[in-house]
């Protein structure tokens, strides 16, 4: 699918790979909804970056079904119906197992796999309907390959959206709806600068021996977006890892 003048949402698009992502659309010419929990004022600038006649803010929790309502309405009523969705918002914290409540797990899993569902079920009728559309799931390398103990609930919820890729991208195949996923490798963003201890440590034992620039994420989900075969697969984007 060509971005220039598609309609699309980026869920977590305030900063790292959701911002990166959201200027990317906006410069290939696609018409952007950004979203992030609240309107913050960073979230607006990367809407004024893009260019406000191209661009709008929906703030929301992408683990609310209704605020996903909302967010998926903001768009089709500013643009019109979702042509890509790119699920990206995400959480991570770094504890392990026989510390954990069930609370923890809930957070992960209330963010990565129904948020990634909640945003789904609000633009994918139209799509359908269309048969026309684009969802980019972001997943992780740490789903099959965990660099080290901490990391369980997150593994997980990013197993299960790349099943959920799998699975979708299959069910709505024959509607020529596309569903593909992204597996970033450790990229420099917040979630890694505020929530990994020891970085370089962590930085050295990538192959390519640094992290990834937000960009470089944001380029492969342009791909996926663009290559009108690919669909059902996860794209491993790791430097090697
Ligand atoms: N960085 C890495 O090494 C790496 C590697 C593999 C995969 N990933 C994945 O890439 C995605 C983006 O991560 P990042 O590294 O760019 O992280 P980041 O810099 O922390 O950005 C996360 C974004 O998600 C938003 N967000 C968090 N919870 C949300 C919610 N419930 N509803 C709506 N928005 C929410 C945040 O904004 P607010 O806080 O303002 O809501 C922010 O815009 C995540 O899914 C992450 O798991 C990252």
């Amino acid at each position: 699918m060509l971005i220039r003048d598609s309609v699309a949402v980026v869920t977590g698009a305030s900063r790292g790979i959701g911002r990166a992502t959201a200027l990317m659309l906006g410069a290939a010419g696609g018409k952007v909804v950004v979203n992030a929990r609240t309107r913050s004022e960073a979230l607006e600038q990367v809407a004024k970056t893009i260019g406000g006649e191209r661009a709008e803010v929906a703030e929301g929790d992408v683990a609310d079904f209704a605020a996903c309502g909302r967010i998926a309405r903001a768009a089709t009523d500013r643009f019109g119906p979702v042509d890509i969705l790119v699920n990206n918002a995400g959480n991570f914290a770094l504890k392990n197992v026989v510390a954990m409540e069930p609370r923890d797990w809930e957070s992960i899993f209330q963010v990565h796999v129904f948020g990634a569902f909640n945003m789904i079920r609000h633009v994918l009728p139209s799509m359908i309907q269309r048969k026309r559309g684009v969802i980019v799931n972001i997943a992780s390398f740490v789903a099959v390959r965990p660099p080290g103990p901490g990391r369980v609930p997150y593994a997980a919820a990013k197993s299960a959206l790349i099943g959920l890729t799998r699975a979708l991208g299959l069910e709505v195949a024959p509607d020529r709806v596309r569903v593909v996923g992204v597996a970033p490798g450790l990229t420099d963003t917040e979630i890694v600068r505020g929530g990994l201890p020891n970085v370089p440590e962590r930085v050295s034992r990538v192959p390519l021996g640094r992290m990834a620039r937000p960009e470089e994420i944001a380029h492969t989900v342009g791909y996926a977006i663009e290559n009108d075969f690919l669909t059902g697969e996860t794209v491993y984007v790791t430097g090697g890892e």
